[in-house]
C-alpha cells in the first residue's frame, strides 16, 4: 500500500500510517465506541495492526477519534475487521470518510464485514447489502 498525504476534513485529519496508534489508544476507542473486540493483550493487538494491509485513522489534533482496519488481497476481496468512531463525534461524517477511503483504496474488490446491531443501519445507508451465506469457525 502506498503512503498517503494526510487528508484534512473540518478539524479532522485522516492518516494511513501506524504512528501514535498505541494498543491503549485503540483499546480506549473500541471501549468507548463501543466496538466489542479482544483488547486485553496489547502485544497481540499491536500485531493485528502491524499485519493488516490497510489501517486508516482519523485524528482531531492529538486525539484518535476514528479507525478502520482492513485485510485485502487487493484484487478480489477485502475484509473490514474493525471500524469505530468516538461517540462525541459520531454523526460528523467520520465513518463515511473512512468507508469512502477504504472503498477507494480497495477498488475492484468486494468489501465484507461483520456488523453489530448498533451499526447495521449505517452500512445499509451507505449502500451495503447483507449476505446470508456467511460462515465462521474459530481456530
Ligand atoms: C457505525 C459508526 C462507525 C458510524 O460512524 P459515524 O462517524 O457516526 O457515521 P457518519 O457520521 O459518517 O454517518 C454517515 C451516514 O450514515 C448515517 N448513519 C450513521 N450511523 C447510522 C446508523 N446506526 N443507522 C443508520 N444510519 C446511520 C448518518 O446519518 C450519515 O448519513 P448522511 O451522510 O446521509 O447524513 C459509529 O457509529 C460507531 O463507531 N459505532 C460503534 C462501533 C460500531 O458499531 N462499529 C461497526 C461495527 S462493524
Amino acid at each position: 500500500m502506498h503512503e498517503m498525504q494526510p487528508i484534512s476534513k473540518d478539524s479532522f485529519t485522516l492518516r494511513d500510517d501506524l504512528e501514535g496508534l498505541t494498543p491503549s489508544r485503540i483499546a480506549t476507542l473500541y471501549r468507548r465506541a463501543p466496538l466489542i473486540r479482544q483488547t486485553d493483550n496489547a502485544e497481540k493487538l499491536k500485531q493485528a495492526y502491524d499485519q493488516s494491509q490497510l489501517v486508516l485513522s482519523v485524528w482531531e489534533g492529538e486525539r484518535l477519534v476514528g479507525i478502520a482496519r482492513v485485510l485485502t488481497d487487493g484484487v478480489q476481496v477485502s475484509y473490514l475487521c474493525d471500524l469505530a468512531v468516538e461517540p462525541d463525534v459520531q454523526g460528523s461524517g467520520i465513518g463515511r470518510l473512512l468507508i469512502d477511503e477504504v472503498m477507494e483504496r480497495c477498488k475492484g474488490t468486494e468489501l465484507v464485514l461483520r456488523d453489530s446491531n448498533l451499526s447495521s443501519g449505517f452500512y445499509e445507508h451507505l449502500g451495503f447489502t447483507t449476505v446470508d451465506n456467511g460462515w465462521a469457525r474459530k481456530s
